[in-house]
């Protein structure tokens, strides 16, 4: 399987719509899904996994645990059962809205040797959570990606794994995949983590599950905690203590069902599209809002936008609401420090807001976004520009001076937020604009188009 989402580029276009309104749920968070496949597919028993996201990051997810001896299967509404997580077996189509998958997990120490290369294709979070599975096992593997994340640094995850006793190499120094794992002796100890990365704190909890003894994990900054909730429901021996994680290895892990709540970094496009665009109310529905992700809305709000957080509730550990947004008027404001991770992969759609705002807005701290599915802070620059903004590049941020966007044509690099912030741009511009690379959306969020769509009727359309 390959998952090279820069092969032939499609142009897309997005025109300003006169309204953009209505109602709409976003598929399921990414990070929660590809750690309720992971996790238990290392648990004990069955879990049902009830709105999962299935864009092409979280189907590489299944793909390599599967490919390592656990079961990943998709229930329809007629209770049948399918292979296929992509497609309507009635159909035929593409359908990946409303995903319930059924994991079957094969237990703590019960994945077996894959007969193949693992492909990570363009996710992240796969190709990190799973190196800290691989470091445990005792059996050989070899992991890669895409050209996008061959080229994404894992050394951040390689040495500390061998501080941990693994066996490890890798490509470029033992920093980029492909990467080769070669059984051995996890023993637990201190770790204090160089970069304020959910990837990499899960890596190291992940590998930690196998260890002897206890792991600590010391984090410079929070950051999404989905796997700490998930890992002390199946009942790990997890505890945490403001930055410090303590986790006992070798734990027996049960399978446990998750729901999960709609991706706030999907939604992050329509409340900003909403706030940017003079026409506009959009009601995101069941989206998760677990305090370590929703930056972006505090922001947002800094930036005066009229944003509503309502229904909120606790579902399956985690919460959830209905947030609204509404045309607004927007200043600027200096984002830095702690909040960089709870808005880290809504730093291109911000820079957007930013754009159009009242003022001058100074993102800082925010190194990590070169190190994305593509270097995101060139690329927002570059591309913000290429559409009317004022946008100066720094080593760890931008600093942006609103006004008019006049639209025009830019590319995504690839990269689904920069296609879809761009979109997003167009909302606000004066003009079309035109997008290099549209399909890519289909790594997090593959009915992105259908949806803006349905907002904004007659907005888009594929050249
Ligand atoms: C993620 C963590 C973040 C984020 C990524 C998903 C996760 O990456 O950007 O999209 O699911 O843990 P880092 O851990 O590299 O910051």
């Amino acid at each position: 399987m390959t998952n090279d989402h820069t092969a032939s580029p499609a142009l897309r276009a997005v025109r300003p719509p006169a309204t953009l309104r209505g109602d709409v749920t976003v598929p399921g968070d990414k990070s929660i899904t590809h750690r309720a496949v992971m996790l238990n597919a290392i648990a004990s028993g069955t879990a049902t996994v009830t709105g999962a996201g299935l864009g092409a990051d979280c189907l590489s997810t299944a793909a390599c645990v599967r490919a390592l001896g656990a079961t990943v299967r998709r229930l329809w509404p007629t209770a049948e059962l399918t292979d296929d997580l992509r497609r309507d077996p009635v159909s035929g189509k593409d359908d990946r809205a409303d995903a319930v998958l059924i994991v079957e997990g094969v237990g703590l120490t019960g994945l077996t040797e894959p007969a193949d290369v693992l492909d990570a294709g363009n996710s992240g979070t796969t190709s990190r959570l799973l190196t800290g599975i691989l470091a445990g096992q005792p059996f050989f593997s070899v992991l890669t990606g895409d050209a996008s994340l061959r080229s994404r640094p894992m050394g951040r995850v390689v040495e500390p794994l061998r501080a941990m006793g693994a066996r490890i190499t890798a490509r470029r120094g033992d920093t980029l995949l492909p990467l080769a794992v070669a059984p051995s002796n996890l023993r637990g100890r201190e770790l204090a983590m160089r970069v304020a990365s959910a990837q990499l704190k899960s890596c190291l909890l992940l590998a930690g599950l196998y260890a002897e003894g206890t792991t600590e994990i010391v984090q410079p900054e929070a950051s999404r905690d989905h796997t700490e909730r998930l890992l002390a429901a199946q009942g790990a021996r997890l505890n945490a203590e403001g930055l410090r994680l303590r986790i006992e290895g070798r734990p027996a892990l049960r399978a446990v069902d998750v729901r999960v709540p709609g991706d706030i970094s999907s939604a992050a496009f329509w409340l900003v599209g909403a706030c940017v665009h003079p026409n506009a109310r959009i009601t995101v529905r069941d989206v998760g809002v677990n305090p370590t992700r929703t930056g972006i809305l505090d922001v947002l709000r800094e930036m005066g936008a009229t944003i509503a957080v309502e229904n909120e509730r606790i579902e399956g550990g985690e919460p959830v609401a209905d947030v609204t947004a509404e045309s607004s008027r927007l200043r600027g404001v200096e984002v830095g420090g702690a909040t960089i991770p709870r808005l880290i992969d809504e730093v291109p759609v911000l820079a957007v807001a930013a754009a159009v705002a009242e003022g001058v807005t100074v993102i800082r701290d925010a190194e990590e976004l070169r190190v994305k599915e593509s270097d995101r802070l060139a690329a927002v620059a570059s591309e913000l520009r290429r559409l009317g903004a004022a946008v100066e590049e720094h080593p760890d941020g931008l600093t942006i001076t609103g006004g008019r966007l006049t639209g025009g044509e830019a590319e995504s690099y690839g990269d689904h937020r920069m296609a879809m912030s761009l979109a997003i741009a167009a909302l606000a511009a004066a003009g079309p604009v035109l997008i290099n690379g549209g399909e890519c959306v289909d790594i997090s969020y593959p009915t992105f188009w259908p949806d803006l769509e349905r907002l904004a009727p007659g907005s888009t359309r594929e050249l």
